[in-house]
């Protein structure tokens, strides 16, 4: 079997390839690395650095029974700066790759929705049937929801939507103006500096360790189940960012204290997924908070500082 993941020098898609080829499973990646790193793509996979939305991009689609697409710009507030460009990337890109699917016979694309299409939700847990989108970046991400039915119905195509809460682990992206909470707080502890809470850290977030998102996508190769649906990936627990804070300096023994930024107001105060959905065909969260917490504390301590 051979599989093309999009973004696959990012943080979900270069821990997929892993896993993939784990599985004996050949990976073809792309990825513009516009915010990916090339050292983290694994070397078996054969790398095309390219723009997903590359009219040429059904080129290197020969062979691939299995697409993946995960590339999209996702930093919620640089999408709210450029609307244009997010909506060229996370939409214009995912046509490109949908046509380019249809053209070269792909069984199934996988691809990447958000949570984020909950966040104006006033219940919690969010289940699949109801959506709130209210961010530039979440209406991008649901507009590709409405695409996927639309080609399913109109051109056939097999699509299964992975709407993803907080996942992390290993690689988690580190660089960018406002990282992901894990990898911010356990870097600056780690250096000894104060990370900063954007908002007073009472938003709580559903997160999932990147290995049990994995054996979901697993699933979505191997189960017909999966096929022109779309699943919540997250762990049905939540956590608020002070708690999160609170167990990284419990397990790293520090006494520093945070500093607290600026309130993001677009930003769901919480989420949390409702994942029965993705439980009734099989799928477990076999990972805890603190587990994940401490295989990323290490990965962070070996590879990053
Ligand atoms: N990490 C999460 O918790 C989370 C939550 C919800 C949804 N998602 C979605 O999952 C997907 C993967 O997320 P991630 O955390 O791995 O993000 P990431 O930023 O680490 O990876 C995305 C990759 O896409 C690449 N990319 C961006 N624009 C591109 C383009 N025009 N052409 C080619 N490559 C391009 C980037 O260089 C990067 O390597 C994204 O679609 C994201 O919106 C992630």
């Amino acid at each position: 079997m051979k599989v093309l993941i999009t973004g696959v020098a990012g943080f979900i898609g270069s821990n997929l390839a892993n896993s993939l080829l784990k599985n004996n499973i050949q990976v073809v990646g792309v990825d513009n690395l516009s915010y990916g790193i090339l050292d983290q793509v694994p070397k078996e996979v054969e790398f095309h650095q390219m723009d997903i939305r590359d009219k040429n991009i059904s080129d290197i689609f020969d062979h691939i029974d299995y697409v993946f697409h995960l590339a999209a710009k996702n930093c919620i507030t640089d999408c709210q700066e450029d609307p244009i460009e997010t909506f060229d990337i996370n939409v214009n890109g995912t046509i490109n790759i949908f046509e380019a699917a249809i053209k070269k016979n792909i069984k199934k694309v996988i691809y990447a929705e958000s949570s984020s299409v909950y966040e104006g939700a006033t219940s919690l847990p969010s289940n699949e049937s109801e959506v709130f989108p209210e961010s530039i970046y979440a209406i991008s991400k649901i507009t590709t929801n409405f695409l996927a039915k639309e080609y399913g119905k109109s051109k056939g195509l097999v699509t299964t939507g992975l709407r993803y809460f907080n996942v992390y682990g290993p690689r988690q992206d580190y660089r960018r103006t406002i990282p992901p909470v894990f990898s911010a707080f356990i870097i600056n502890l780690l250096n000894g500096k104060q990370p900063t809470i954007f908002g007073d850290g009472s938003k709580k977030r559903d997160f999932v360790y990147v290995d049990d998102v994995n054996n979901f996508h697993l699933m979505c190769i191997q189960d017909d189940r999966t096929d022109n649906e779309v699943f919540n990936i997250g762990s049905g627990k939540y956590y608020s960012i002070n708690e999160i804070y609170s167990e990284i300096k419990h397990l790293l023994n520090s006494n520093i204290e945070p500093l607290f930024g600026e309130n993001f107001s677009f930003e769901a105060q919480n989420n949390l997924a409702d994942i029965s959905k993705a439980r009734k065909i099989g799928w477990n969260v076999k990972t805890d908070l603190k587990n994940g917490l401490k295989k990323s504390i290490d990965y962070i301590k070996e590879n990053v500082i």
